[in-house]
């Protein structure tokens, strides 16, 4: 059986060689990432380099201070030169499914600020089309719940609000709404969707993130597999 987490961690490890001295660098949400914080925490340390980080979420947030890596926000840096971030599902095409993590929202704004956006990735999360194993992470304002689930079953009729764990009632994001995941089996113009999703009133973000992928790492327990934009 394959070491997923091996698989994680060397992606990881392939994607901060990217990163370079006196970098703004943004930083993405979720397990694979939590491996790239830590070997980004160990070049730091053998190399002295200076970055200032902006992540995605409090889980990000509070990896990064855990490793004493500075962080700095969007408003004093609008224009990253790099960010690294993970997927729930990668396209032939580089356009991914996002927001297992429910961090979809600050991951689209910080990654499409950057200069250039690295997504790493173990094996599993390639797919041919977008959808076809993930469901499609929706981040809606809690007032407008109803509306915008009754807007979506137009779509789709397999929807659900994301439920939390270890805690009563419905996730609530790090930007205060819920998430609605709604199933799509097969996406054939994820940019055609993005938008469509994203002018319903309530609909705060998709966790479509279409053109925005410059470098794919696949890893493997012993190497990676580098897929970048033509
Ligand atoms: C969080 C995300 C994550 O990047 C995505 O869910 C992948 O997570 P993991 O690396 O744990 O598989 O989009 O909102």
């Amino acid at each position: 059986m394959v070491n997923k987490e091996k698989c994680k961690l060397t992606a990881a490890r392939a994607a901060v060689e990217y990163i370079k001295d006196n970098q703004i660098v943004g930083i993405g949400s979720g397990s694979t990432i939590a491996h790239a914080i830590h070997c980004l925490g160990e070049k730091i340390q053998s190399t002295g380099i200076k970055i200032m980080a902006v992540p995605t979420s409090y889980q990000s947030a509070m990896l990064l201070t855990e490793y004493n890596i500075p962080i700095t926000t969007l408003n004093e840096h609008p224009v990253l030169d790099i960010a690294i971030d993970g997927t729930d599902e990668v396209d032939p095409n580089f356009n991914l499914i996002k927001g297992g993590g429910a961090a979809l929202t600050q991951e689209k704004i910080i990654d499409s600020a950057a200069k250039k956006l690295i997504i790493i990735a173990d094996e599993s999360k390639k797919v041919k089309f977008l959808g076809e194993k993930t469901a499609l992470p929706i981040e809606v304002i809690p007032m407008a719940l109803k509306t915008v689930t009754n807007k979506i079953k137009e779509l789709t009729t397999e929807i659900k609000l994301r439920m939390a764990v270890k805690k009563l009632g419905p996730v609530v994001t790090d930007n205060g709404n819920f998430i609605i995941d709604a199933r799509f089996s097969k996406i054939k113009d994820p940019e055609s969707l993005e938008k469509e999703l994203n002018v319903i009133p309530g609909v705060v973000e998709n966790g479509l993130f279409v053109n925005m992928t410059d470098i794919v790492i696949i890893g493997q327990e012993d190497k990676v597999e580098i897929l970048e934009k033509k």
